[in-house]
């Protein structure tokens, strides 16, 4: 059995910064990832074919759906198709996603998802440690490249441009998510300006809330005036004691405050909790390097 860690992605900053002909919007982003997020458990199938389990907090908001359309499905077909066309050996798996993050959140569930995916076959299957696991992560999704990573990095073109940044100090987060999906397309085409100014010059420490108050998210007022409630929850999360800064990551409805410290971080989770039960809300870190033990098995 192989267990790959699948962390909440976060958007410290999200500039659009044009558009290219095939409707794609070129960004500017830096990204870091959480200490919670998914797990993906995987192991040798006996039933000679692939099959995924959903379980956890979110396991509901999937199993709804067509569990082959499931990013981790579309990740395991991909590879394994570009994995035996390079003529390396293949056999079907059983997944099984828990699945702690709320769906279509902004937060990069799916994407992380599909991230482990790839890590957990490459390492069961034995493939060489320079396969390209990042070409087949881009036919998934703009994200899944960086998720890959799962450290602190920017992201620049449609997210594959992808630069790691050197160890940062972690960050005390509060994730809050009104309950509602947002779709990305929508949010992108609601933007009324897409050939804004990229991310300045990256300070070594670029975890300073500081600094990153002078950047944005371009998907902020788009995604609000589609969803008015993502208004409601940055507006709730800078009302907390210990909140420094405020945003919402990627297209949304997730929005993150930081904080000054784990305590007020906790301490405005639970509050956030009881006054909005309908929300879901999470005290966590944002760390500073590579995720430790991602994939273990
Ligand atoms: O690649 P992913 O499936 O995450 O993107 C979802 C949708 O978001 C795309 O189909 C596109 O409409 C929009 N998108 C975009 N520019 C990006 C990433 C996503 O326009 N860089």
């Amino acid at each position: 059995m192989v267990t790959c860690k699948a962390p909440a992605k976060i958007n410290l900053a999200l500039h659009v910064c044009g558009q290219r002909g095939d409707g794609y919007h070129l960004l500017d982003t830096l990204v870091g990832f959480c200490a919670i997020g998914d797990t993906l458990f995987v192991e040798p199938a006996m039933t000679g074919q692939f099959s995924l389990e959903t379980t956890g907090t979110f396991a509901l908001a999937l199993a709804q759906g067509d569990t082959k359309s499931n990013l981790v499905m579309r990740a395991a077909r991909l590879l394994e198709a570009d994995a035996r066309a390079a003529g390396h050996e293949t056999f079907p798996v059983r997944f099984r996603l828990e699945k702690q993050l709320p769906v279509a959140s902004g937060m990069g569930g799916g994407s992380a998802d599909a991230a482990a995916a790839l890590l957990a076959l490459a390492r069961l299957w034995g493939l060489p440690e320079e396969y390209d696991l990042a070409g087949v992560a881009a036919q998934i999704g703009a994200d899944v490249p960086m998720c890959l990573h799962s450290r602190p990095l920017r992201a620049e073109g449609v997210g594959e441009r992808i630069a790691l940044l050197p160890p940062q100090r972690p960050l005390d987060v509060v994730l809050a998510n009104p309950g509602i999906g947002v779709a990305t397309p929508d949010v992108f085409r609601a933007l009324k300006s897409r050939n804004n100014l990229g991310i300045s010059e990256i300070p070594y420490l670029a975890h300073d809330p500081v600094w990153l108050s002078g950047l944005r998210n371009d998907l902020q007022l788009a995604a609000i005036s589609l969803t008015p409630e993502i208004g409601d929850v940055l507006e709730a999360l800078a009302a907390m004691p210990g909140a420094q800064l405020v945003r919402m990551s990627g297209s949304g409805a997730t929005c993150f405050a930081i904080h000054e410290n784990a305590r007020t971080a906790q301490a405005a989770a639970s509050q956030l909790v009881d006054s909005h039960p309908d929300w879901w809300c999470a005290a966590t870190r944002l760390e500073g390097e590579a995720i430790a033990e991602r994939i273990t098995g």
